[in-house]
């Protein structure tokens, strides 16, 4: 019989997965979760049984790491399929995130799996078989304003868990990632704002108001909209645990699979050209439209002190003009 953990199991798509596998006799089961959230599993029904442990692990912690890990080599030989699934999400634009929010985005999202996967790969070496499954996003192949952080922390998962697939294969352990685009839940009610993000939602004078004006409620009501949802997604990966061959990336969701084809077959200056234009209301970003569009020449020489004619010099300052994306 083989052992699962799961990370993050006590909300949306982990917990959509918990049950599954509750249900599936095939598997032990390890469900992990942060402390404070472990009771969500009694109030989803699941009980701790022989079968089903419920372990406390935030996943940004060592020690918590270490304990259930060792417990599982211990008890049960070790963890033959691991599921990386517990992740946050910040909303905010590359500007308004310092560097400690970007890391507590990587810690969640890209480090902490690492520190699983190195923790659980020896074991999985003895036996010469293991199954990593991460869960990426569509994020993790294509960046969205506002979500700047979330989509480097995905990218750096997509990243490394690619080399690994090639590491690890002479062992026979298969490596997945997931890429769900948007499910219908409720997670992006537990977005994360940084705090200068936070501020220019409030303040409607913000240059980058606009964004997260427009930004917020499209991604809200796209989610709403989704036919995907947690179960839908959580049943694809158990079918995922129960291949021979796994694939390396799996589009989860009908929207991944067609960003995928869109960003494969598109030529890149029209990808972007598009997405920029499908922005919800992307001519109100930024500065405002009403001025005359930019000379890129003539700014340049003007904004330049050195070639400045100074007898002609206006020292008057002009208004800047309207910017034009460049792709
Ligand atoms: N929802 C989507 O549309 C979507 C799309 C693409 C990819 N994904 C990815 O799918 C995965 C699951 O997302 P979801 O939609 O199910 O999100 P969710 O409903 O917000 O659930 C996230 C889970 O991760 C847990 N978690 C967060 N920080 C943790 C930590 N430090 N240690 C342990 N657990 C932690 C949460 O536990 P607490 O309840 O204790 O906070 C929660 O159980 C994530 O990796 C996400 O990036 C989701």
């Amino acid at each position: 019989m083989r052992t699962v953990l799961v990370t993050g199991a006590s909300a949306g798509l982990g917990l959509a997965l918990a049950r599954l596998l509750v249900d599936h006799t095939d598997y032990r089961v390890i469900l992990t979760a942060r402390t404070r959230s472990l009771d969500r599993f009694t109030r989803a029904g699941i009980v701790a049984s022989e079968r089903v442990w419920l372990r406390g692990m935030d996943v940004v912690d060592p020690t918590q790491r270490r304990l259930v890990v060792e417990e599982a080599n211990d008890r049960w030989g070790g963890v033959d399929i691991v599921v990386n699934n517990a992740g946050v999400s910040y909303r905010s634009v590359v500007e308004h995130v310092n560097d400690r929010e970007r890391l507590a985005q990587m810690d969640v999202n890209f480090r902490s799996p690492m520190e699983l996967i190195r923790l659980t790969l020896p074991r999985m070496r003895e036996k010469r078989w293991g199954r990593i499954i991460n869960i990426s996003s569509v994020s993790g192949m294509m960046a969205m304003p506002t979500m700047a952080v979330y989509s480097a922390s995905k990218f750096a998962l997509e990243g490394a868990t690619e080399s690994l697939w090639y590491e690890v294969r002479p062992w026979n352990i298969k490596v997945t990632l997931v890429q769900p685009g948007f499910i219908n839940s409720n997670s992006f009610q537990r977005v994360h704002l940084t705090e200068l993000s936070a501020r220019s939602v409030a303040s409607e004078v913000d240059p980058y108001h606009a964004h997260y004006h427009h930004m917020a409620p499209f991604i809200e009501r796209t989610m709403g909209r989704a036919f995907a949802t947690p179960d839908r997604v959580a049943r694809k990966i158990l079918r995922i645990m129960q291949r021979k061959n796994p694939p390396l990336r799996v589009a989860a969701t009908i929207d991944a699979w067609l960003f995928f084809m869109l960003r494969r077959f598109l030529p890149r200056k029209i990808y972007h050209y598009v997405l920029y234009r499908a922005l919800p209301n992307v001519d109100e970003w930024g500065p405002p439209k009403t001025l005359a569009p930019a000379d890129p020449v003539k700014d340049r020489i003007s904004a330049d002190p050195s070639t400045a004619d100074p007898r002609t010099a206006d020292t008057t300052v002009e208004p800047r003009p309207t910017e034009c994306p460049r792709f």
